[in-house]
């Protein structure tokens, strides 16, 4: 454990900045549940994917290729299966939806965990901003789609993140959701898609208790600072930086693993609708990400969006 991590401690759910997932999976049998994760060929959502592949649970992996996600489960342990998914194209998203239901196994959880991050100039796909239309619509369509798999205490787990914070400040720029209209800036793109992310999960947990059988949970995580793959657009400095700081101010992806696969799996955790989790407890979101108005309006522009897409 580092000294950041021993001075961090742990919190009220008993784990925390530095448990691992292996840490926050210990004695769980896994057997019997089914889990679909985005992103499983890297990063955090590999290291999840293993964890719970490891601990019984079939997964139902995710990647933009089909050479990624047959690679990706033929080098995870234990029943994996591998899904096509772009996040970025809705026709790739919306044929994973049916593969998923051809596949016809209930989900004890999705969790939506692929990303990209701070990408330098403005990308655009299908007329909208690169990072908004990955990170959240595509991640919109396919959690909406398979919704219906979710078993009656099924979970769905949104990976936000702490740029959330760097949003703009009317939140999300509706008027400008192609990037085109104002100054793009790498973060503020990244944050405005991270805050989208918090905002369906908050938005989809007020769906899930209005529904006959209201046992379901949405949750955000923020899983920390972890360096990934997800730095790839970063300028060569800062990727320099963030190696040379790794080992003291950023978790392990062990570690960085942790708060998703607790809240996809823990017993504990199954009670926690509605919330934004880091370090594997329950933290507090900026006042934006609590406002029911601007997720209420985001869920129905996404809804629009997808329509015409
Ligand atoms: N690492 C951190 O410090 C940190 C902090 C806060 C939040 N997060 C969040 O944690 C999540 C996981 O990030 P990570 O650190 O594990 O990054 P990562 O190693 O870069 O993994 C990201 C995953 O997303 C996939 N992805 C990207 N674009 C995609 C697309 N169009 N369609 C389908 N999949 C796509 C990547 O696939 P390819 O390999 O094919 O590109 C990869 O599997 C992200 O949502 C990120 O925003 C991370």
């Amino acid at each position: 454990m580092s000294l950041y991590a021993f001075f961090k401690g742990t919190g009220p759910s008993g784990f925390g900045y530095g448990s691992t997932a292996e840490d926050v999976t210990k004695d769980l049998d896994l057997s019997g549940r089914t889990l679909a994760i985005t992103g499983f060929n890297s990063g955090l959502g590999r290291e999840t994917a293993r964890v719970l592949a490891d601990r019984g649970a079939t997964i139902l992996g995710m990647a933009r290729s089909d050479e990624k996600a047959e690679n990706t489960c033929d080098e995870l342990p234990g029943d994996t299966r591998p899904f096509v998914c772009d996040l970025s194209e809705p026709d790739s998203v919306r044929s994973c939806v049916d593969s998923l239901h051809d596949h016809g196994s209930a989900l004890d959880a999705i969790v939506a965990n692929a990303g990209i991050m701070a990408l330098p100039e403005l990308n655009q796909k299908h007329g909208y901003e690169l990072q908004f239309l990955t990170n959240h619509i595509g991640h919109f369509i396919l959690v909406t789609g398979i919704r219906d798999l979710l078993v009656d205490d099924g979970r769905a787990v949104i990976l936000s993140s702490t740029a959330h914070e760097r949003a703009p400040d009317e939140g999300i720029r509706f008027d400008n959701l192609s990037g085109e209209h104002e100054a793009y800036d790498p973060w503020t793109a990244y944050g405005q898609s991270k805050l989208a992310n918090l905002l369906f999960a908050k938005e989809l947990a007020r769906r899930f208790e209005s529904e006959v059988s209201h046992d379901k949970t949405a949750v955000a995580v923020h899983p920390g600072v972890i360096n990934t793959n997800l730095t790839r657009y970063m300028n060569p400095v800062m990727q320099g930086l963030a190696a040379v700081f790794e080992p003291l101010a950023m978790k392990s992806v062990e570690q960085g693993a942790a708060t998703q696969t607790w809240a996809a799996v823990h017993p504990d955790t199954s009670d926690l609708n509605g919330e934004y989790l880091a370090d594997c407890n329950i933290d507090d979101p900026t006042e934006q990400a609590e406002d029911r108005q601007l997720a209420e309006r985001l869920w129905e522009e996404s809804e629009r969006i997808v329509k015409a897409l």
